[in-house]
């Protein structure tokens, strides 16, 4: 008899995925693999030797799963996603990738959660639901002299992971099985998350911005915040975000500050 916990396994093959996806670009390859070290190698690896634009590369496991900040990112098999999507961006579209992944999969969450529970982003692009981390975006940009060259857009997303199995996230990480309370199905919520994509993406492709949706809903702004970045660290109160998505932080002197990238901690 098939029990509930097998019912809901849903397996991850190049089969599956493309079954189940309905994107025209995003995961016209896709290369899936049992377990490798981090998906951002095997991505950049298939860019190197001309993957196209949309090539989505996924694993069950990783062994060396990597966060902003060189942090680990916990990835164990069989329960979670990890991806990363070579993309070949128009130049003018670099700087909104980060904004529309993490829109991307906040507006995927909000489509599970159904208002059930909050989804926020942090900025840059932590997606949190009740204010813990259930998925996290990792960008790196290859360029070439003066012409684009590639990025890989990689993603981490807390599925049905049980995040109180994991001392070093328990307190600050949750997922959509633990929000839920019940397992959710990888196969539909990959499909959702890059159909989503792929609408952002066609947006900044063509000149468009996602800035207004995706600063909607940063849980950041109104806030006095502290921002860490290399051996600086910013306190202020932060009053909005730039085209780009840079965080602009009112300084306790008056000046406005324009901050690209850096690690957020929210004070009360
Ligand atoms: C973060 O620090 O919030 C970003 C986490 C990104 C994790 C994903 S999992 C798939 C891809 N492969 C990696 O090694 N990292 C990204």
């Amino acid at each position: 008899m098939t029990s509930y916990g097998e019912m809901f396994a849903d397996h991850l093959s190049e089969d599956s995925i493309r079954g189940s996806l309905s994107t025209a670009l995003l995961g016209c390859r896709v290369d899936c693999y049992p377990v490798v070290a981090s998906t951002m190698d095997e991505a950049r690896k298939a860019a190197l030797e001309s993957a196209p634009d949309g090539t989505l590369v996924l694993a069950e496991e990783q062994t060396g799963g990597r966060g902003r900040f060189q942090r680990t990112w916990v990835s164990p098999p069989g329960v979670n996603l990890y991806l990363s999507i070579v993309l070949r961006p128009e130049s003018s579209a670099l700087s909104q990738l980060g904004m529309m992944a993490s829109l991307a999969l906040a507006k995927a969450l909000q489509g599970f959660t159904r208002g059930a529970a909050q989804v926020s982003i942090k900025w840059p692009n932590d997606v949190r639901i009740g204010g813990k981390k259930v998925g996290g975006i990792l960008i790196e940009n290859v360029l070439k002299g003066d012409r684009a060259g590639f990025s890989i857009v990689g993603m981490g997303v807390n599925v049905n992971l049980d995040p109180g199995e994991y001392p070093e996230i328990r307190d600050i990480a949750t997922s959509l099985r633990r929000e839920l309370g019940h397992t959710v199905s990888r196969l539909a919520l990959l499909a959702a998350i890059l159909g989503e994509m792929e609408e952002l993406y066609i947006t900044i492709q063509g000149g468009g911005s996602v800035r207004e949706e995706w600063s909607a809903l940063l849980d950041t702004l109104g806030r006095r915040i502290r921002v860490a970045w290399g051996d600086q660290v910013y306190e202020g109160y932060a009053e909005g975000v730039d085209g780009e998505g840079s965080l602009l932080l009112r300084r306790p002197d008056g000046s406005l500050q324009a901050l690209s990238a850096g690690e957020v901690t929210l004070q009360v």
